[in-house]
C-alpha cells in the first residue's frame, strides 16, 4: 500500500525559492503532497520552479514578495492563505549579503540590506505567519541560518550578523509559541553548490581548498539542505524545536 505523504494538503511557504536551495526545497516539499507557495522577488525564477513542480505532478504559486518588505510579506502570507489555507509551514530561506567585505569595508547600505533581506525578513514572515498558524492549531517554521551564524568567516560580518541574529531569533519564535502548537527551528547549511555559491565553485583551488577541510570529501548539494527542511518542517521532528541543524559536512567539528 503507498504510504502517505509527508505533506499532503499542507500550505507551504518558500521564501527565495527561485534559486538553490530554496527552489529545491519547494520542490521537494511538492513531492510530499504539500501546496507551495514559492516566494521570490525574481518572479521569473519563482515562476520557472512553479513550472518546475507542475510538470512533476505537484501543486504550486508563485508569489513575488520582497521580504524586506513588511507589505509584500504580509501579502505573500495572506496570499497563501487565501490559494491554499494556512500556512502550516514557513521556510524563511531568502539571503542577501555582499561578499568579502570585512566590516571597516562594509558600507551602511550594504549592512541595512543585509540585516533588511537577511534577518528583518525572518522577524516579518513570523510576524505575519504566527497568527495564522496560532489560528489554525499550530504549524512549523524552518529559517535557513548558516554555518557563519555560529562560527567566524573571513570577511562576512554582516552576514555573520545576520545569521546569528536568525539563530536566536528561532529560539525566541520556539519559545513563545512552543506551547501553542508552533516548532520553529533552523538549518544551517555549510558550503552548498548553488547559483550563490558559483563562483566558488567555479575557483578550483578555491573549491579544493574549502572542500579539504569538509570531512565527507565532498561540497554540499541543495538536495542535502532540503531534505534537513522537510524534516524539521514535519511530524518527524516533532520533539524538536528551537533548535539550528548543522548541515556542513563535517566542517564545524574539524
Ligand atoms: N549556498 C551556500 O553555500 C549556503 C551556505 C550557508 C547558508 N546558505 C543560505 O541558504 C539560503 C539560500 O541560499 P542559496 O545558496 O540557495 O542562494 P541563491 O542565491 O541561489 O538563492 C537566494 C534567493 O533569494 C532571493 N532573494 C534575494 N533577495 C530577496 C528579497 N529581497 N526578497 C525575496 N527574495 C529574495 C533571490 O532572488 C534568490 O532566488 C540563504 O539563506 C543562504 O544564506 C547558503
Amino acid at each position: 500500500m503507498p504510504s502517505r505523504r509527508r505533506f499532503e494538503e499542507r500550505s507551504v511557504i518558500v521564501t527565495g525559492a527561485a534559486s538553490g536551495i530554496g527552489r529545491e526545497t519547494a520542490v521537494r516539499f511538492a513531492r510530499e503532497g504539500a501546496l507551495v507557495t514559492v516566494a521570490d522577488i525574481d518572479e521569473a525564477g519563482a515562476r520557472q520552479t512553479v513550472d518546475a513542480i507542475t510538470a512533476d505532478g505537484g501543486t504550486a504559486r508563485a508569489h513575488r514578495t520582497d521580504v524586506s518588505d513588511p507589505d509584500s510579506v504580509e501579502a505573500m502570507v495572506d496570499g497563501a492563505a487565501e490559494a491554499y489555507g494556512g500556512p502550516h509551514v514557513l521556510h524563511n530561506n531568502a539571503y542577501w549579503a555582499p561578499l568579502g567585505r570585512a566590516i571597516a569595508d562594509t558600507s551602511q547600505a550594504d549592512w541595512d540590506r543585509t540585516i533588511a533581506t537577511t534577518l528583518t525578513s525572518v522577524f516579518l514572515g513570523c510576524k505575519f505567519a504566527v497568527p495564522r498558524m496560532l489560528a489554525g492549531g499550530g504549524g512549523a517554521i524552518v529559517n535557513t541560518a548558516s554555518t557563519a551564524g555560529l562560527a567566524a568567516s573571513p570577511s562576512f560580518g554582516a552576514y555573520m550578523a545576520a545569521k546569528g541574529g536568525v539563530i536566536s531569533l528561532t529560539r525566541s519564535v520556539a519559545f513563545d509559541y512552543g506551547r501553542q502548537g508552533i516548532r520553529c527551528n533552523a538549518v544551517a547549511p555549510g558550503l552548498t553548490r548553488t547559483p550563490a555559491t558559483d563562483p566558488v565553485f567555479r575557483d578550483r583551488d578555491r573549491l579544493g581548498f574549502l572542500t579539504g577541510k569538509l570531512l565527507v570529501g565532498r561540497a554540499g548539494e541543495p538536495a542535502d539542505i532540503a531534505e534537513a527542511v522537510l524534516y524539521l518542517a514535519g511530524d518527524e521532528s516533532g520533539f524538536m524545536t528551537g533548535q539550528t541543524l548543522v548541515v556542513d559536512g563535517g566542517r564545524l567539528i574539524a
